[in-house]
């Protein structure tokens, strides 16, 4: 199949084999996550610079706290010195920082690193690099739900009033548009509860190359497949 010269506005990232890449090598779990940071800097530089609308980034769900309390602590510790270091680069780059999840339910010292950061950078106008936090796809239209028996209950909306738009403003991607791509390293074909609501139609590709050894000639080959495919969106071929 030619390519149809689409190119993906919005990139979402399952950053997964982390703690594989390191087993490969004889080196402890915490390891991969170090160098998988590295990855993350050179993936939002690459994106930044393509002028991509918006890269969604998977880098702590909600079932990621059941790992060991040490793997646990040490990820927040790498997500607070990312958010105090990439500063520069954010700004360098213009880009728009914003979280998506539980957010409140991070470490309080994280919470506030984040809340500075996405503060610092929300004027830029270039891509926005949304980080998935604490994030759950159920827990989200739970979260949604919620809201909006909220807003029925306080009068301000009728249950007809709930559609597919209305809902989609509940959602903590109520600003975003839906993801063009999902890319999944580390070869495991599944979604994880990433984004369910936002990833009806969206195409998905993974590859075998864990998070740390992803680099910008990975990026481009997932972008190149992509602007092969054909989105039909249940009608048909024009
Ligand atoms: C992804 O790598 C990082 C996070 C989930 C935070 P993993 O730690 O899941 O690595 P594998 O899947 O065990 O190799
Ligand atoms: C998905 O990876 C979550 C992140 C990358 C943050 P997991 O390693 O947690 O996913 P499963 O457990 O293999 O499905
Ligand atoms: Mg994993």
């Amino acid at each position: 199949m030619s390519e149809n010269g689409h190119v993906p506005s919005h990139i979402a990232i399952i950053m997964d084999g982390n703690g594989r890449w390191a087993r490969r090598r004889g080196l402890v779990r915490i390891r991969g996550h170090r160098e998988g940071v590295e990855s993350v800097r050179e993936i939002t530089r690459e994106c930044a610079k393509r002028h991509l609308q918006q890269l969604t980034l998977y880098a702590f769900s909600q079932e990621n706290w059941k790992r060991p309390k040490r793997e646990v602590n040490l990820l927040m510790k790498l997500l607070k010195d990312f958010l105090i270091r990439e500063r520069d680069e954010i700004e360098e780059n213009n880009v728009r920082l914003t979280a998506i999840g539980r957010i409140d339910g991070l470490p309080e010292d994280v919470q506030r690193e984040l809340a500075i950061s996405i503060d610092e950078s929300k004027n830029n106008t270039g891509m926005v690099l949304c980080l998935a936090l604490n994030y759950g796809g159920r827990s989200e239209i739970v979260d949604a739900a919620k809201n909006i028996a909220r807003s029925i209950t306080a009068g301000k909306m009728g249950i007809e009033e709930i559609t597919e738009e209305t809902f989609k403003k509940f959602l903590y991607t109520s600003e975003m548009t839906d993801p063009d791509l999902l890319i999944r390293t580390g070869g495991d074909m599944r979604i994880s509860n990433f984004l369910l609501w936002e990833m009806s139609y969206t195409e998905l590709w993974v590859t075998p190359v864990c998070w740390p050894d992803f680099r910008k000639r990975h990026l481009e080959e997932a972008i190149k497949e992509f602007s092969r495919r054909e989105r039909r969106f249940g009608g048909l071929q024009e």
